[in-house]
Order: C-alpha cells, then sequence, then structure tokens
C-alpha cells in the first residue's frame, strides 16, 4: 500500500526502517524509538488485520509510515524495492493461543504456526530484502536458548531462520531476548507474567549465591527495554553479522 503521505527522515538521520510486527508488543516501541529518532519508519500492518484502521491510527500516532502489503512474496519484494529501507525488522511471532483462535474460526490451524509464521513470514521477509536493491540490514528478534538440535517446533523454527539469515548476502543481527514481560500487552497472558515472575525471583536467589551470569542471561526484560537494544545495535556499525544474548539486550548505564 502507497504511504497515506510521504516524508522523509530528519537531517542526519539514518536511512529509512521498515518493521514487520510493528503492531506486536515489542514491534510497536521499535516503532516508536525508530520514528524518535527522526529515521523514517514504515510500520507493516497485515491488511488481514481485524484491528487494522484501528493501528494504522496509532501507528501513524508514534510517527510511522504504515505499510499494509499483504504476505505474499512477490508484492513483499516490490514494496521493499519501491521503500529501499537500510534496515528491516523482522519482529514476528505466533502463539498457541492464536492456533487455537485460527481453529474456533474453522481455518487450518498451520496457517498460524510457528513453522508458518516464526520461521516462513521471516524467510519470505528475507528474500524480499534480498531482492530490494538496498542491502538492508536485517534484524530478527529471535530467543533465548535456540539451537538448531532443540527437538521443540517453537525453537526449530528459529533455528531454521537465524541459519538462512547468516547464510544470506545481508548484513544481519539476531537478537535472543529472554521472557519479555511487563504492562501494556493487548492480551492478559497470565502464563508470561507469572513464568516472568517466578524465574526473575529464582534468578534473584541464584544471584545472590554468585549464579549472575545466569541471573544476566536469563531474567525477564520489558518490550521497551528490548526496544532500545534492538534500535541501538541495529544502528551500530560495529554490531553487524552478530548474535546478541539477552544480556546484551539490557538498558545501558548512562
Ligand atoms: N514473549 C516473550 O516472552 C518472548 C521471548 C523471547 C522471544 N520472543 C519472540 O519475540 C517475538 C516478538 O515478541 P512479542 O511479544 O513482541 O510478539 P507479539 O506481541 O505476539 O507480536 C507478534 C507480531 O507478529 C505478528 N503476527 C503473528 N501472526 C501473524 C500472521 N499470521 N501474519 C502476519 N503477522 C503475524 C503480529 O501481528 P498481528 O498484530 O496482526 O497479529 C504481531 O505484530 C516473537 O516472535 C516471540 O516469539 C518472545
Amino acid at each position: 500500500m502507497v504511504p497515506l503521505f510521504e516524508h522523509s527522515s530528519s537531517p542526519g538521520a539514518a536511512g529509512p526502517a521498515f518493521v514487520a510486527g510493528a503492531t506486536g508488543f515489542t514491534g510497536r516501541e521499535v516503532v516508536r524509538l525508530l520514528a524518535a529518532r527522526g529515521i523514517l519508519t514504515y510500520a507493516h500492518v497485515r491488511p488481514d488485520s481485524p484491528r487494522r484502521e484501528e493501528w494504522q491510527q496509532r501507528l501513524q500516532r508514534l510517527g510511522a509510515q504504515v505499510d499494509c502489503t499483504p504476505w505474499e512474496e512477490g508484492a513483499m519484494a516490490a514494496t521493499l524495492a519501491r521503500l529501499r529501507p537500510a534496515y528491516v525488522f523482522a519482529l514476528l511471532g505466533t502463539t498457541r493461543r492464536l492456533m487455537k483462535q485460527v481453529a474456533r474460526t474453522g481455518q487450518d490451524p498451520q496457517s498460524q504456526s510457528y513453522q508458518n509464521v516464526d520461521y516462513g513470514l521471516t524467510a519470505l521477509l528475507l528474500r524480499a530484502a534480498m531482492a530490494a536493491g538496498s542491502r538492508p540490514r536485517f534484524i530478527y528478534l529471535s530467543a533465548a536458548g535456540v539451537n538448531e538440535r532443540a527437538r521443540s517446533p517453537y525453537y526449530q523454527a528459529r533455528a531454521r531462520a537465524e541459519a538462512e539469515l547468516k547464510a544470506s548476502a545481508l548484513p544481519f543481527l539476531i537478537a535472543r531476548p529472554s521472557l519479555i514481560s511487563g504492562p501494556g500487552r493487548d492480551e492478559p497472558r497470565p502464563g508470561e507474567r507469572i513464568g516472568a515472575a517466578v524465574v526473575d525471583g529464582l534468578l534473584r536467589v541464584a544471584g545472590l549465591f554468585g549464579g549472575w551470569r545466569l541471573q544476566a542471561r536469563y531474567a525477564s526484560t520489558t518490550n521497551t527495554a528490548l526496544a532500545e537494544a534492538l534500535v541501538r545495535l541495529a544502528l551500530d556499525p560495529a554490531a553487524a553479522n552478530r548474535t546478541f544474548e539477552s544480556e546484551s539486550l539490557r538498558p545501558v548505564e548512562e
């Protein structure tokens, strides 16, 4: 979709950014922080989103241009070739709740699987970014604990996306945060909140007994702290082609 109005980055700001997953808990904060830096930010909203209008307004209020290109490879490649982003953020992910929701409406739950969303859409976006002609840096939001030997479909999907990104010709950044928690989620996710509280409590105890490395790696983070790290590292030339574990995604002491 053509942006509603054209405007360019502030003088001296980095090149344009395209954010897939802009409606997510992390994505919306990445959009806000990019736009606040004067970076021309294209926030992607899927055209079939039941909350498309609401998100268009919300993301525009954050200072972004909204793009509603369908999740089809040719269409996404054409959009990225037109927008020529310097940064592409892949902040997508499904949940078991979404899979059940899709099944309840009579659709194939596989359409919302880790393989189709966490891997499939990320890989589609990567191929579109490679064809864009602007050689953008591709920032992939993965997860703590990802490795190719993992048996869970969640980790397998992410390991596959990471491997394809590393083998691609694009400069990349992979972030592997621990649990992302905090206020402001659209749905309650009690499991995530309780999980974060329990894990953080156990890690504090471990920290008291010298397990501070464990604490630094696995303590939960917030969407804002994570988004700040993603934007900071995305713009840092020294961070190119690196994987950042969660201890490197914490707020920087001033
Ligand atoms: N939550 C955690 O504790 C945690 C920890 C480590 C890593 N991560 C990973 O980090 C990523 C971002 O986390 P988050 O909590 O910010 O995610 P989130 O709030 O659940 O947002 C997910 C994003 O993916 C999009 N999406 C989901 N299914 C889609 C589909 N079928 N087609 C197109 N877009 C789709 C959503 O768009 P709509 O709004 O249109 O549905 C949304 O923009 C996730 O991949 C997650 O696995 C999460």
